[in-house]
């Protein structure tokens, strides 16, 4: 064991982490190059879930964006945007107004994502107020999304094992069904599924009674339940309930705004028109904690015709070395035309993980952009899914560790139906996806025959 790791397992308390796992290692990850990482052995993985969908960059920018925020340091290290703003906030807001999709004017700035999501709630609370509906206080989220983790964020959360400890809610909030058409009775055929999802959503509204709803929140592809991309006509039914029933529509891109799936914002590829979206990670490239709220200028309107004030504020939201780091990281983003990387990546991507469909346990194969899942299945031809615990161990105890070993780090999930989810740097290459599907080959294929032989007692 390194004196690192001695000293991480005395004094960190890791994030979601079963902090009993010693002494097996934590991984201690010291260097960054390209869409690689180096821990402190000198191993090195594929950065496959871009540390948490947000190296969008990977880790070669780091001395130009460095500079940027060094001149910022030297010129003025701090100041807020309360009350007062300062030039790279007003530089970074005025840009994402010019890359959002129309209307979307206007940026509050937050430090991170679930802050972004309260922000939204809070801004969704105070504009029916303004408007004579102070009784709109619910929210519709959907079931096993992830939405932050502070406590109205969690709220929004459909993953029970996020929430349970610390019921009830803060906010309440009714989750409707994920888009996984993998599982859903009429996954089968598009329009039947969507239709099927906008009448619960329709039904759920009129139970709760359309004057109670604030707004509802979904991603563009929803991460948790994996990379569950929408069906056809989804996001224009949600705009149209949304409309017909005075409900504010969020579009949570904590994850897909940045070129995640390949534009700018995740609304952009989907063609939807959200009232606000919140937005992280990608925004600096993950060389800075920084987040905001875009909101339609006809949700500004109370706070800008002096119906409103909006009643929060974070110290460091709109940080001046963030916003710099931030305009830097959009500046490197469309001088190497990374956008059009992953739109050029994403079919040979999904192919090349669609190839890995011989393998027994692969069920479905789903994403857009740089951002896919693997569900795995008991039976391919019946989708029986894996009991919980298979799940649990398949995942886990065998193919994480035959991953790690070698050389990539991504994500297994069985909190929902259980998955693997790729996301490496935007600026990996088709080469990086090659690599990637042959790990997974081995991998999956070890985990099929390990189920085969049977979950250990
Ligand atoms: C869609 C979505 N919303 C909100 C959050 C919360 O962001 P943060 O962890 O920066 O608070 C996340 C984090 O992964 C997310 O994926």
């Amino acid at each position: 064991m390194t004196e690192l790791q001695t000293r991480a397992k005395q004094h960190l308390m890791l994030h979601f982490s079963d902090m009993t796992l010693a002494p097996e290692d934590i991984p201690v990850l010291v260097r960054g190059d390209g869409c690689h990482i180096y821990d402190d052995l000198g191993n090195r993985y594929i950065d496959g879930l871009s540390g948490l969908y947000c190296t969008n960059l990977g880790h070669s920018h780091g001395e130009e964006i460095g500079a940027a925020a060094a001149a910022q340091m030297a010129t003025l290290p701090f100041t807020t945007n309360w009350t007062t703003a300062h030039p790279p906030s007003i530089d970074l807001a005025e840009k994402l107004a010019a890359l959002a999709p129309p209307g979307l004017e206007r940026t509050f700035f937050t430090s991170g994502g679930s802050e972004a999501v309260e922000s939204a709630y809070k801004l969704a609370r105070q504009y029916h107020q303004a408007n004579g509906e102070p009784e709109r206080r619910k929210v519709i989220a959907r079931r096993d999304a992830y939405h932050g983790t502070s406590l109205g964020a969690l709220s929004f959360t459909g993953i029970p094992v996020c929430r349970t400890a610390f019921e009830p809610p803060a906010i309440a909030t009714r989750h409707v069904s994920s888009t996984n058409a993998y599982r859903h009775p009429q996954g089968g055929e598009e329009a039947a599924f969507t239709r099927a999802l906008l009448d619960e959503i329709e039904q759920v509204i009129e139970f709760e009674r359309p004057e109670t709803i604030a707004m509802m929140i979904a991603e563009p592809v929803q991460n948790a339940g994996g990379s569950l991309v929408p069906p056809a006509g989804y996001w224009e039914g949600l705009r149209e309930i949304c409309d017909r029933n005075g409900i504010l529509l969020v579009s949570d891109e904590v994850i897909c705004a940045f070129g995640r799936i390949g534009e700018w914002f995740g609304a952009q590829r989907l063609g939807s028109e959200p009232d606000m979206i919140t937005f992280a990670k990608g925004l600096t490239g993950a060389h800075f904690s920084m987040g905001g709220l875009l909101m339609h200028e006809r949700v500004a309107e109370p706070f800008l015709t002096g119906k409103a004030d909006y009643l929060h504020g974070i110290t460091f939201g709109g940080h001046p070395v963030g916003a710099s780091i931030a305009l830097k990281a959009i500046e490197i983003m469309e001088r190497e035309e990374v956008l059009a990387n992953v739109r050029a990546n994403e079919p040979r991507a999904l192919e090349l993980l669609e190839g890995l469909k011989d393998i027994p346990i692969v069920g479905d194969v789903r994403g857009l952009g740089h951002f896919f899942a693997i569900e795995c299945v008991k039976d391919q031809a019946t989708r029986e899914p894996l009991t919980d615990e298979e799940a649990g161990w398949l995942l886990k105890d065998v193919l994480s560790d035959r991953l790690f070993e070698n050389g990539m780090i991504c994500r297994l999930d069985d909190r929902a139906e259980p998955f693997v989810q790729i996301a490496p740097p935007l600026v990996a290459g088709i080469d990086l996806f090659e690599e990637i599907a042959e790990i997974l080959r081995d991998g999956l294929t070890h985990a099929a025959e390990r189920l085969e032989a049977g979950v250990p007692a």
